[in-house]
């Protein structure tokens, strides 16, 4: 097979913004995130200021780390994925400017109109109609550039990943759109078009498979570029991921339901979400085994690089909190769990250990590549963020499985004659000790990503242009 260099260059511009922005907002995501935990262990630290409440922070640390670090991974990663896999540019410069920018102005609109107290109040879904519309505007514009430079694709296949960061951009703009629909009252204040269980429904349809495709499908099609090429190795089976694929997103968009056991949400969609839940299990194990199978022959390799370390404990991350998830579906687990901090671990089992994991992960494969140098200025310094980040989240999600243990069945001890044993106050004085251990973990973990930002920033400075230049030139593969 010949190669010929073509002329044009990938759009790397664009990819090195979001990569940048990535870490940026995972330390200012995380770093609040460390302060909302220390809140939990010292309450004084809520300052008694309305903008420093947890009420408040705590969803601009919800917004920082998914729509922010996790946004801008997703974009920087789909941008040189989708580049790369069809050999072509980017359709258009000017459109993927304007998402960076129009990123970037979301996420500033949140971090202002947050603090202030403005909140449509459905969760992951805060932002006021003004932001609102203005991601969905970035949004459709990212699908614009994403499908349209497919369209424009030097390569026969679409390859699998991009099949992963598709869905996700399409099934997002989809929930964003008809969860946000709302009347608005005055420039801050909308409310929702939906009410009663109807908008719960909705609302956790929505907030349901924006884990299912935001903190997921994107994050897998991520999964299906990085794995292969750090390994150097072929994905395990190619007609496993399509399988996974299929079956991912058919069994995604029905398990929402599971958000809202006895809630007033009729019997039947209850028990369907849960159904559905279950069977979950399934598409997100096969797609769990098909990454870490892609290691076949290649384990030795963890011994010696400390990415692919990244990017096979996310993978099993990615296992048990997807192992997990079914379980606390199933009704008579979720009525000890809900409420509880088990949620909460098992949300940061995913977040920190699959989303921020595989991300980071990719990034270091991805940052010397398009800052045109052989590999990360310090390799000792990623293996140091590796134990960080693997030993945080452990300390995160163990001590969070103790807590809400404890909290699920301190709740529910009755005496003899029919009265609670324990009142709230003694439940939340037996989870100090846990709340300690999170924080720490927490702390952890941003410590690890400040080492990122050494690394990265050394990486850059060492960065010589004309070879960054020489990176981006196309190869086509296959050409005469
Ligand atoms: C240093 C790392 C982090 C720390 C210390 C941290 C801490 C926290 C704390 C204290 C809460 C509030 C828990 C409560 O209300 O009881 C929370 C909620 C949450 N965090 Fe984090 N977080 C971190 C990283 C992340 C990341 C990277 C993500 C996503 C990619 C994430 C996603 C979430 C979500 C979705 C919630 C809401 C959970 C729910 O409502 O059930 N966090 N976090
Ligand atoms: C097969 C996969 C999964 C299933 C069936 C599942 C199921 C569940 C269940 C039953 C809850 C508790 C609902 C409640 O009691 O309120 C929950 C909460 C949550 N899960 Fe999962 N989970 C899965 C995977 C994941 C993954 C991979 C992530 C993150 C990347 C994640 C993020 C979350 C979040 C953020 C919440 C908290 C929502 C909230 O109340 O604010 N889940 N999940």
């Amino acid at each position: 097979m010949s190669t010929a260099i073509s002329p044009t260059a990938y759009n790397y511009k664009v990819v090195r913004q979001f990569a940048i922005m990535t870490v940026v907002w995972g330390i200012l995501g995380m770093g609040l995130g460390v302060f909302i935990a220390s809140q939990l262990v010292w309450p004084e630290l809520n300052f008694g200021l309305p903008w420093t409440t947890f009420g408040r922070l705590r969803p601009l640390h919800t917004n920082l780390v998914i729509f922010a670090f996790g946004g801008c991974a997703l974009f920087a990663t789909s941008y040189y994925v989708v580049q790369r896999t069809c050999q072509t540019r980017l359709i258009s410069d000017g459109l993927a400017a304007f998402t960076f920018w129009g990123w970037q102005a979301v996420i500033v609109g949140a971090g202002i109109t947050l603090p202030l107290g403005y909140t449509t109040t459905k969760e992951y879904a805060e932002l006021e109609w003004p932001i609102a519309i203005l991601l969905a505007i970035v949004w459709v514009t990212y699908a614009v550039v994403f499908f349209g430079t497919i369209t424009k694709r030097k390569t026969k296949h679409i390859y699998v990943g991009n099949w992963f960061y598709g869905a996700f951009i399409l099934v997002t703009a989809m929930l964003h759109i008809v969860n946000h629909a709302s009347l608005p009252v005055s420039l801050f204040k909308s409310y929702s078009a939906y009410a009663g269980a109807t908008d719960a429904m909705i609302q956790w349809w929505y907030g349901h498979n924006a884990v299912g495709f935001f903190l997921t499908t994107g994050f897998l099609g991520m999964m299906y570029y990085f794995v292969p090429k750090q390994a150097e190795r072929p994905i395990y089976s190619y007609r496993l991921s399509i399988v996974h694929f299929w079956a991912l997103i058919t069994l995604y968009i029905w398990a929402g339901p599971h958000h809202l056991h006895y809630t007033a949400l009729p019997d039947w969609a209850q028990s369907l979400g849960m159904a559905m839940s279950i069977i979950l299990l399934a598409p997100s194990w096969g797609g769990m085994i098909n990454g870490m199978m892609t290691l076949s022959g290649a384990w030795h390799k963890l011994r010696t690089d400390p990415i692919l370390r990244f990017l096979v404990v996310s993978l099993a991350f990615y296992g048990m909190s997807t192992f997990e998830g079914p379980m606390m579906a199933i009704k008579t687990v979720n009525s000890l769990s809900h409420y509880t901090d088990w949620t909460i671990g098992h949300v940061h089992a995913g977040a920190l250990g699959w989303v921020a994991m595989i991300s980071i992960g990719a990034l270091y494969h991805m940052i010397p590549k398009i800052f045109g140098r052989a590999q990360m200025h310090s390799v000792g310094l990623i293996n140091t963020h590796f134990w960080l980040a693997t030993i945080g989240t452990v300390l995160y999600i163990a001590s969070m499985w103790v807590n809400g243990i404890t909290q699920g069945l301190m709740w529910r001890a009755i005496n003899d004659d029919g009265t609670l044993t324990y009142s709230f106050v003694e439940a939340l004085q037996a989870s100090h000790p846990g709340y300690i251990v999170r924080a720490l973990g927490g702390a952890f973990f941003a410590t690890g990503m400040l080492f990122m930002a050494y690394n990265v920033w050394r990486t850059v400075r060492a960065s010589d242009p004309a070879e960054a230049e020489a990176a981006a030139k196309i190869v086509v593969v296959g050409a005469h």
